[in-house]
């Protein structure tokens, strides 16, 4: 899939955060259809398999509902699945250009068995409807026909059932991986192959979150799609209310006791440069939506109040939002420098492109902006309102793209000082700003 970043262009800073935003539109919409499929697909396939063992018909009426919520039509499948699935594709294309990282790839195939399971589970789902029918029909012995259909029907039901959730599984494994990925900039070199990718403890990390995320939302799914949401209510003898009661309750509570921790951890085990300020925020206010949820879910649990679960699933989906929103906070803080970087080159490019359309361009030296722009409260070996050079270049080591992503965006540093106003600075501008300094410095 890497032809895809080849075919990426370098874009301006701005754009490049217009991109982590829509990266975050896309996926508040994929994460929760993708992880709601998911537990469902593994539900009516398990009682599916359940039912034809113990013949019990709550079992196929469950299987049957619950796959129906999960893939309610095509347009369902198209906007929440297949549209945001494929633009994440491009997005980590354009995102990751120029760099090692595997993320495109692993998307890239996490899209391909998307579309493959979705095919098999709409099928197995149609054939759970043709089923419906022949037992309508009936057993008419005499009709040897409708018997054969049947076989024929139920066999391709079962295989559909176990590829579809077999690819759903990869699927769901590979976008984690790429959404792990992308988030940490070092394993955009030390993780190569999908080898690497299945020793990292991270990307295990972020696909468990995705399995307990999928239990979390698929007990709160189906509890408002059975019982609250107005239109759809499949028809609910005592028996079934009951088996959905049981198996949601456990989901809820598995997940309400799992998934906080999960949160905390994903938090704690993050590199220093990628955290700030509004990652423990957004964790902080995820704990209080969970926190909020389980509270209304327990009180329908406890007193049966339809109301209430409405409320637990509104309340689970602001905490899905806040986690999803999070992940991409701290895609935006792990890309600074390579955002720094793009900029630099579209610049470039375009300035190249400028001159050989013989437009000209007005071009300040390092100096210029030195004395224009950063003099007033920066010599080299002085304090004024800020720092003196000689002190502060030398720590970055020569490392002139940190340097450059913190002159482009300033971050509070030193306590002793106020906080750097940002200085509105071109990439290309920066740049030459920076050698100006390492250079004066003499590094
Ligand atoms: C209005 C005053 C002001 C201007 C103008 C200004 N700076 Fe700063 N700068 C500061 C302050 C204050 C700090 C200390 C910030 C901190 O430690 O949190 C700082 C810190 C820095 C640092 C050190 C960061 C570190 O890692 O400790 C660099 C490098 C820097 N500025 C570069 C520049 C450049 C280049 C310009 C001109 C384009 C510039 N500054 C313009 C006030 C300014």
């Amino acid at each position: 899939m890497d032809f895809l970043k080849d075919a990426a262009l370098p874009q301006s800073l701005e754009h490049f955060h217009l991109i982590v935003l829509i990266a975050a539109i896309n996926s508040l919409l994929f994460v929760p259809f993708l992880t709601f499929l998911l537990g469902s697909s593994v539900l009516s396939y398990l009682f599916d398999r359940k039912e034809k063992k113990d013949n019990n018909p709550s079992y196929n009426k469950l299987a049957k509902a619950v796959i129906d919520v999960a893939l309610y039509n095509k347009s369902v499948i198209a906007f929440l699945g297949i549209i945001p699935g494929m633009s994440l594709v491009f997005i980590y294309a354009q995102m990751l250009q120029s760099t090692g990282s595997i993320s495109v790839g692993l998307a890239g195939f996490g899209f391909l068995s998307l579309v493959v399971a979705l095919v098999l589970l709409y099928t197995y789902k149609y054939t759970f409807r043709v089923q419906g029918l022949l037992d309508v029909v009936g057993d008419n012995k005499a009709n040897g026909d409708v018997d054969d259909y049947r076989r024929t029907n139920t066999s391709v039901h079962i295989r559909t059932g176990k590829w579809g959730l077999f690819f759903l599984i990869v699927a769901v494994f590979l976008y984690s991986s790429a959404m792990s990925v992308t988030t940490n900039p070092s394993s955009w070199t030390d993780i190569g192959s999908i080898f690497d990718v299945l020793i990292s403890a991270d990307v295990w990390l972020k696909f468990i979150s995705f399995l307990v995320f999928s239990l979390g939302i698929t007990g709160v799914g189906i509890l408002y799609f059975f019982f609250a949401y107005k239109d759809r209510k499949p028809d609910m003898d005592e028996q079934l209310t009951a088996l959905v009661h049981k198996i949601a309750k456990r989901f809820v509570v598995i997940s309400m006791l799992v998934l906080p921790a999960l949160v905390l951890l994903n938090v704690f085990t993050l590199s220093i440069d990628v955290l700030s300020g509004t990652i423990y925020l957004l964790a902080g206010l995820t704990l209080v939506f969970l926190f909020l949820a389980a509270h209304f879910l327990y009180g329908y649990f406890k007193q049966g109040e339809v109301k209430a679960v409405g409320y637990g699933f509104f309340f689970f989906l602001c905490a899905a939002a806040s986690l999803i929103i999070n992940d991409h906070v701290m895609i935006g803080n792990a890309t600074k420098e390579h955002a720094a970087l793009l900029g630099l080159k579209y610049e470039k490019t375009t300035e190249e492109l400028k001159l050989k359309l013989g437009v000209a361009m007005v071009v300040m030296t390092g100096e210029d902006i030195y004395n224009a722009k950063c003099s007033a409260c920066h010599v080299f070996d002085q304090k004024k309102v800020g720092p003196p050079y000689n002190e502060t270049i030398p720590k970055y080591n020569g490392d002139k793209a940190k340097i450059i992503a913190f002159v482009l965006n300033p971050s509070k540093i030193n306590p002793a000082y106020p906080p750097m106003p940002n200085q509105g600075l071109k990439p290309a501008e920066a740049d030459s700003i920076v050698s100006y300094l390492l250079n004066r410095i003499g590094k």
